[in-house]
């Protein structure tokens, strides 16, 4: 929910409200490939009723109007029913993960140094926020909306008994000067500015950072922050259970408001260097479980970026306030800025305070529980880190393909061979053409699977122009929910629900830096798939969950990797045919 008003932003577009009768067409043609013929022949019917019997003129008309009289009619509402109603946990099931390139240190000297240099760097990244310098980015030319980038500093997520809301301290009147660090469970406030109101250089970072490690040695401390990976409304009834100590308010006020959360882990279970990127994209998806670093987190926290002994360094974001992007963003310009940092004087400081909590027997009882669940959730994901390293981009670039649509393709057929089938598949699109555009969901599964890259070009475009499906048929459901007394049927189909049922949910999130973003399977049959094509390869992570016996990450990841061998020669042999 956009709450601040940038002055470039004024000349974007508004998101268009798609015609109703294209919407329909599509929506009937997205399902041809995943429903049977019977379904499909009872959900015409449906749509028939719904354009011709006023119900659906009636709802588009309520909806363009809510699309004047507001800057985007779809920002609240999917804000909403995408993540502040959803009562799942946010650790795996929405908040996504960032694996890092493994850095060069062994020891905890390394860890905190290097913990100081990207404090240091996101300080610098957010000086660009204050005073709102941040560069415009565009997309064929059009500017994009950067408000996402307004929200991820100084935010969190609050749990509430049946809707969550999201804060943003950046905007108040008096914005935080600190972030929180947490070591060993403990969790500490760092304020980063010298009263000069200049940030703290890495050599001061580093000394408090130390100071924190050598006050939290004690490992037999309540992982108070793993209530925040429960079920929102679990946790919404801890939450206010925790916070009826004034001490625990006052504690969880100082993480909620800090501009963002550092967390140092404690050494993970060594495995192979072929292991190595999976595990830790787990250990960034939820810490490892109860007994390594999943108290050693607070996930409604907007950022949070975490660093191990072992040279590991990823983070994990709360998805409420922001896509991919712009995190990624973030990360390269604070990956660039750690490379050409230079030294600076040293001036001593006092000691970050450290945030206490009273554990009454109540609180203990959540904790206790909130690990249990935990260490369910633990084994119950499946991850696969796949760097594939025989080409990247520059092969669908050549043969003027579009890489994403290359990728897609390949998901495509990767599923189509394991499993004899194909799927209901999304990948995310950024609406942010538009004023406070989010994302709309491409449906990826089209009857043109043979001609699949020709076919895969136009819904790509469609979608970033906001005439995609997905979210005007969203609209609509809600608009019938405000203005009618019963849910129109179309929306209680069968194929509705299938078409929903996105077995395969993807993303690409492209960077500079050699990093791999990861989240988990939308549904419990199905593979979340995010992937960043670099130059010369191409990272993919793979997640699906175990209780599912049909899904296998590394299998799938396999698949894949057969896959876009297969393409390139498929590329290759038509060159040669077309020489
Ligand atoms: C932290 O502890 C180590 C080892 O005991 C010591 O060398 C170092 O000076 C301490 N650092 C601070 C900032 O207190
Ligand atoms: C995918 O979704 C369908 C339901 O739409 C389900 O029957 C199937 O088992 C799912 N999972 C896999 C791995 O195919």
């Amino acid at each position: 929910i956009p709450e601040r008003s940038l002055v470039h932003q004024e000349g974007l577009p508004k998101l268009p409200v798609p015609p109703l009768k294209q919407t329909f067409e599509r929506y009937l043609a997205t399902l041809e490939p995943i429903v049977s013929e019977e379904e499909l022949e009872h959900t015409r019917k449906l749509v028939d009723e719904f354009l011709k019997g006023g119900v659906g003129e009636r709802l588009q008309k309520s909806l363009e109007r809510r699309a004047r009289k507001t800057d985007n009619w779809l920002s609240e509402w999917w804000m909403q029913s995408a993540y502040l109603d959803c009562r799942m946990p946010v650790a795996v099931c929405t908040s996504p993960g960032v694996v890092l390139p493994r850095m060069h240190f062994q020891d905890r000297q390394g860890q905190m140094r290097f913990a100081a240099k990207l404090i240091a760097g996101v300080l610098e990244f957010k000086k660009m926020i204050d005073t709102e310098t941040l560069p415009m980015e565009y997309l064929s030319g059009k500017p994009l909306c950067m408000d996402q980038y307004y929200q991820i500093l100084s935010s969190c997520r609050i749990p509430g008994p049946k809707r969550d809301t999201v804060v943003n301290h950046a905007i108040g009147k008096i914005p935080p000067t600190h972030i929180t660090v947490v070591h060993n469970f403990q969790f500490f406030v760092l304020d980063v500015y010298n009263s000069d109101r200049t940030p703290l250089t890495v050599d001061q970072l580093y000394m408090q950072l130390e100071k924190i490690w050598n006050s939290s040695l004690q490992t037999n401390k309540e992982p108070i922050g793993i209530l925040t990976s429960q079920h929102r409304n679990t946790w919404g009834k801890a939450y206010n259970n925790l916070i009826k100590d004034k001490t625990n308010k006052e504690s969880v006020r100082a993480i909620q408001k800090s501009i963002f959360t550092v967390c140092l882990d404690a050494p993970m279970p060594r495995v192979s260097d072929e292991m190595y990127p999976s595990r830790v994209a787990a250990q960034m998806l939820h810490g490892g479980g109860a007994r390594w670093n999943s108290g050693n987190r607070w996930f409604d926290k907007t950022l949070q970026f975490i660093v191990g002994e072992d040279g590991t360094c990823g983070l994990v974001y709360e998805h409420a306030p922001a896509e991919g992007p712009p995190i990624v963003f973030l990360i390269d310009y604070v990956v660039k800025y750690i490379t050409e940092m230079v030294r600076s004087p040293m001036i001593p400081l006092s000691m970050p305070q450290k945030l206490r909590f009273n554990i009454t027997p109540e609180v203990k009882r959540d904790i206790e529980k909130a690990k249990q669940n935990m260490n369910i959730m633990v084994h119950e994901l499946d991850v696969k880190v796949l760097l594939f390293s025989h080409f990247g981009k520059n092969v669908p670039k050549q043969h003027k393909l579009s890489p994403d649509a290359f990728v897609q393709m390949t998901l495509q057929l990767a599923y189509y061979r394991m499993y004899n089938t194909c799927c209901a598949t999304t990948e995310s699109a950024s609406l942010r053409m538009f004023k406070y555009g989010r994302t709309d969901a491409i449906r990826v599964t089209t009857v043109d699977s043979l001609k699949f890259v020709q076919a895969m070009q136009d819904p790509t475009k469609k979608a970033i122009h906001g005439q995609a499906v997905e979210r005007h048929l969203l609209g609509l459901k809600m608009q019938s929910i405000e203005d009618l007394t019963s849910m129109p049927e179309i929306f209680m189909d069968t194929s509705f629900a299938v078409a929903q049922h996105y077995n395969l949910s993807t993303s690409q999130v492209g960077s500079k830096t050699d990093c791999v973003m990861c989240f988990g399977p939308m549904v419990p049959d199905g593979y979340g798939v995010c992937y960043n094509p670099m130059d010369e390869h191409i990272n993919v992570a793979i997640t699906a969950f175990n209780s599912c016996e049909e899904t296998n990450a590394a299998k799938f990841a396999q698949a894949v990797e057969d896959a876009l061998l297969d393409m390139r020669v498929l590329l290759e042999d038509k060159a040669t045919a077309e020489k």
